[in-house]
């Protein structure tokens, strides 16, 4: 018989004759009533085993993470909660599990030990719904843009560029570690290596996506990026998956319009389509909050944030005004920040952009027009010859969320800056071609799509919303 799933059954207008759920145990009490789910939704099917006609030995059997498949009428439940049960007739063990040894109990776990049950911590409420609520998030982004005409671009994940000079690449490479061929200058002969040349795992498919958009006009990348920077915070992951759009003619302005609008769109769908998830993911969210101090608990539950994003512009401020605004702030004044801001051309860190946004602003923000040389080689210069077109936006609890930029498109303007940070013009050919054929003004920005998930769940660590996560001295599963 084909099993039906758990969220069509408990969502039938009707009861049902003969149906058949499979699933997974979470509790089973009273040697009668089994609370099963199989990942279709949040909510549990409650399965009313008919004890005194079931072997002992099969009750047994039904314990907390073991596979049962049962069939029975759908009927209305006499428990509350519930509109549906079903009233077993059938009852078939699939895969025992011993109740001793499932490190899933029903009972609360701390995040970092369902971290290091990262294979089995999606069998828990809260991470079956952060996980759905991802899956229907990266719907919602490809929704989006191919709605809007975007044309999607696998731009590649392995690549000679660095693209944000950061030099925080993991390289790629299938030379003999233990004997590495050497050239006549006594340095590592790339030649001998798989691609002929030193090559890394992608930190931006910015580059590649540039040379798409100058073709075909909108264009958005949606992949796995890598950065071996060694940040062990709640925010960094060295594997993450970056949304990036570009698109040819649009300034910053129309770029900031473009990621506000995107991000809003995104939330509105995961609001619309994930309501049971989100429901849970607040109720879990007001439990924490509640083990912290007064002054650090949110002001707003989970919902009431995101739809305050979606009624509220995102703030635009220059980098310059929000330099003013930290420099006479309490907490600078008191050195209460780590980084004390005391001049114009600071690098802003994860605590400033979090009191802009959560202490004064109180709303996301878009920071523009950073000092040109704290941001990457292909933003444009501005005519104050300090600044650059850049934009990063800032949401509450999280800090950055989205950097991006309208991009150099003068030819010379882009060489000479280039030379000024020893990027090498012939690494890029390929790159400096957009701006010698037809270079145009364009703009693009890359969203960290863990970060958004983040936000949108309210989980706190990065590690927490994505399946296996890749961090510092971990990459287990
Ligand atoms: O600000 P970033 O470095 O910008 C770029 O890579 C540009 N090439 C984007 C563009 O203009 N097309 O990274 C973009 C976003 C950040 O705002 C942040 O949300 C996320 O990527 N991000 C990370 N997320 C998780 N772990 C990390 N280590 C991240 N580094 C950046
Ligand atoms: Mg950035």
């Amino acid at each position: 018989m084909r099993h039906t799933r758990i969220k069509d059954l408990l969502n039938s207008t009707s009861i049902l004759h003969e149906v058949n759920a499979k699933g997974w145990v979470r509790t089973f009490r009273n040697n009668q009533f089994i609370a099963l789910n199989d990942g279709s939704t949040i909510n549990n099917i409650q399965c009313v085993v008919d004890f005194e006609n079931t072997p002992e030995e099969t009750l047994k059997r039904i314990t907390t993470g073991a596979a049962v498949s049962v069939t029975g009428n759908l009927v209305e439940s006499k428990g509350a909660g519930q509109k549906y049960e079903i009233q077993v007739t059938k009852l078939e063990i699939l895969g025992d599990s011993d109740a001793e040894k499932f490190p899933m109990q029903p009972k609360k776990h701390s995040l970092e030990f369902l971290r290091e049950n990262a294979h089995l911590r999606v069998r828990t409420n809260a991470f079956g719904a952060i996980m759905r609520v991802r899956s229907v998030l990266s719907y919602a982004v490809h929704s989006y843009f191919q709605q809007k005409g975007f044309v999607y671009v696998n731009t590649p994940i392995i690549t000679g560029a660095d693209a944000e000079g950061a030099g925080e690449m993991f390289q790629v490479t299938s030379l003999p570690l233990d004997n590495l061929p050497k050239n006549e200058e006594g340095t590592i002969d790339y030649k001998k290596d798989f691609f002929g040349k030193h090559t890394n795992l992608t930190v931006s498919g910015q580059l590649e996506g540039e040379t798409f958009a100058m073709a075909l006009g909108q264009i958005y990348t949606f992949g796995p990026t890598f950065r071996a920077e060694n940040s062990n915070t709640s925010r960094h992951l060295a594997e993450f998956w970056m949304i990036e759009p570009e698109v040819a003619f649009n300034d910053l302005d129309a770029n900031m319009d473009l990621a506000e609008d995107f991000i809003q769109y995104v939330i509105k769908y995961v609001i619309d389509k994930c309501p049971d998830d989100l429901k849970f993911l607040e109720g879990r969210l007001l439990e924490e909050e509640k083990s912290k101090p007064q002054a650090e608990r949110s002001e707003m539950a989970l919902l009431e944030k995101l739809n305050f994003v979606l009624e509220n512009n995102f703030k635009r401020v220059s980098y310059t005004e929000a330099i003013d605004i930290l420099r006479d702030s309490t907490p600078n004044k008191k050195k209460k920040f780590q980084y004390i801001i005391n001049e114009w051309g600071a690098d802003l860190q994860s605590e400033h952009e979090r009191y802009l946004v959560e202490k004064h602003f109180k709303c996301p923000v878009i920071l523009f027009d950073y000092p040109a040389n704290i941001k990457a080689f292909y933003m444009r210069l501005n005519e104050d010859g300090k600044t650059v077109r850049a934009m990063d936006i800032l949401f509450p609890g999280i800090g950055e969320i989205v950097g991006g930029s309208q991009r150099e498109e003068r030819f010379d303007v882009l060489v000479e800056k280039m030379k000024a940070l020893g990027i090498d013009e012939e690494e890029l050919w390929w790159y400096l071609d957009t701006r010698r054929f037809g270079s145009a003004v364009h703009s693009g920005f890359g969203l960290g799509f863990e970060r958004l998930v983040l936000f949108v769940t309210g989980m706190t660590n990065i590690r927490d919303v994505i399946a296996f996560p890749r961090t510092p001295q971990n990459a287990e599963f």
